[in-house]
């Protein structure tokens, strides 16, 4: 009698710590919920995401994202393919996506020197550059009126060491595209947050030529509201004091601070940034996780995002909206990026949607 008693009493002990390790490890928070009160929490969206067509990843997506960024398609190339051709096929139903499920979409982006259609290369003359310019902002923008959140106004106009990018927006029409981009925003779309963006722009030299940018284009008189500081890192690399001096400096510019494309690498690479145009050759060293990734690295990752993520805690009141580059590992640009076909870990839910130690240590925050 007594030890059937205390079998049920250990039966009953087992079910409850099980019952609250489902509480706290299997089950926390999600990320929306868990930083309400302190930022957005963001994805980039493909177009099978927006298409709907894996339950799983578009249960993850409402359940845990409260704004979202278009990874590809409304970037000029495919959004203004020929000239007088616009297709906006895509970005409506991101637009009604994120109507239908409570998600603020972030435009991105309406000039970028990167994935411009194919006839830009053959306009010789300033004139049209101008009108391309100024047609397509009127356009996307205008069209997008009161149904985007944001746009990511001009991305990646910044070279390294902070001088100005030498693209074909420069080379025609002079640094004064860049607070005409905005001009041109603010008439086709009043009440949209209006942002610059890029990478590395944390780095000191960088970030000083993102600082003088921007005070350009607020003395021209233009209204930006925000700057995006895109976060793709390296892991056990983070380099978060410059990221907090950022944080800061934007900051005392009068600007909302964004993470906007947010990753952390862990495979091997021999330079920083995001610059789409750089590749590496491929190797089997050059892809040492194919079969799973390390439990060290596990560990590094997640402590890298748990530091990332508390400094992102301590700007709260800076901080406006921290947006991973992507659902989960899977779909990340990174296992295609400098080399194609590897395999990489850079998010917080892996390949089969299931959260990672990171997204435990990132939620364990609140
Ligand atoms: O859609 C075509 C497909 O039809 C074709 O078969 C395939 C063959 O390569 O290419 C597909 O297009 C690719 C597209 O992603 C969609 O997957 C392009 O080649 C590829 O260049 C493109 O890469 C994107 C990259 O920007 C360049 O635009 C990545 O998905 C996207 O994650 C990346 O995002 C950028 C941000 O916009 C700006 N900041 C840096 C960030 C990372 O590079």
């Amino acid at each position: 009698m007594k030890t059937k008693v205390l079998s049920a009493f250990s039966i009953g002990v087992v079910l409850f710590s099980s019952f609250t390790f489902q509480i706290t490890n299997d089950n926390p928070k999600a990320l929306k919920d868990a930083f309400k009160k302190d930022f957005l929490i963001g994805t980039a969206l493909n177009n099978s995401q927006i298409d709907e067509k894996d339950a799983t990843v578009n249960d993850l997506i409402k359940k845990q994202f409260n704004a979202a960024t278009p990874e590809n398609i409304m970037k000029s190339a495919l959004i203004h393919p020929k000239w007088d051709t616009y297709d906006f096929t895509m970005a409506d139903k991101l637009v009604e996506y994120g109507k239908k499920n409570n998600i603020k979409i972030n435009g991105h982006t309406l000039i970028w020197h990167s994935q411009l259609p194919n006839f830009i290369r053959g306009i010789k003359s300033s004139d049209s550059i101008r009108t391309f310019f100024t047609d397509h902002i009127k356009t996307v923008a205008g069209r997008y009126k009161g149904k985007v959140f944001s746009w990511d106004v001009v991305n990646e106009a910044l070279n390294e060491d902070g001088t100005l990018r030498n693209s074909v927006f420069l080379k025609h029409l002079g640094e004064g595209y860049l607070a005409d981009a905005f001009k041109l925003a603010q008439e086709a779309s009043p009440n949209t947050e209006l942002y610059y963006n890029d990478y590395n722009n944390e780095q000191p030299a960088k970030r000083a030529g993102c600082i003088k940018l921007i005070k350009k284009i607020q003395e021209s008189g233009a209204r930006i509201d925000g700057v995006g500081i895109q976060g793709h890192w390296h892991v056990g690399k983070i380099p978060l004091k410059d990221i907090e001096e950022s944080i800061l400096e934007y900051s005392a510019l009068g600007l909302k601070v964004m993470f906007t494309e947010l990753d952390i690498e862990v495979l091997p690479r021999n330079f920083q940034g995001a610059d789409v145009s750089q590749r590496m050759a491929n190797s089997p060293e050059m892809n040492p996780y194919a079969n799973g990734l390390p439990e060290n690295v596990q560990k590094q990752l997640a402590d890298d995002y748990e530091a990332l993520f508390k400094l992102f805690l301590k700007h709260k009141d800076k901080v406006t909206r921290v947006t991973f580059w992507g659902v989960n590992d899977g779909d990340s640009w990174l296992n295609n990026w400098p080399v194609r076909g590897r395999t990489s870990y850079p998010l917080l839910f892996d390949r089969n949607n299931q959260p990672k130690p990171a997204y435990f240590k990132v939620v364990g925050l609140k």
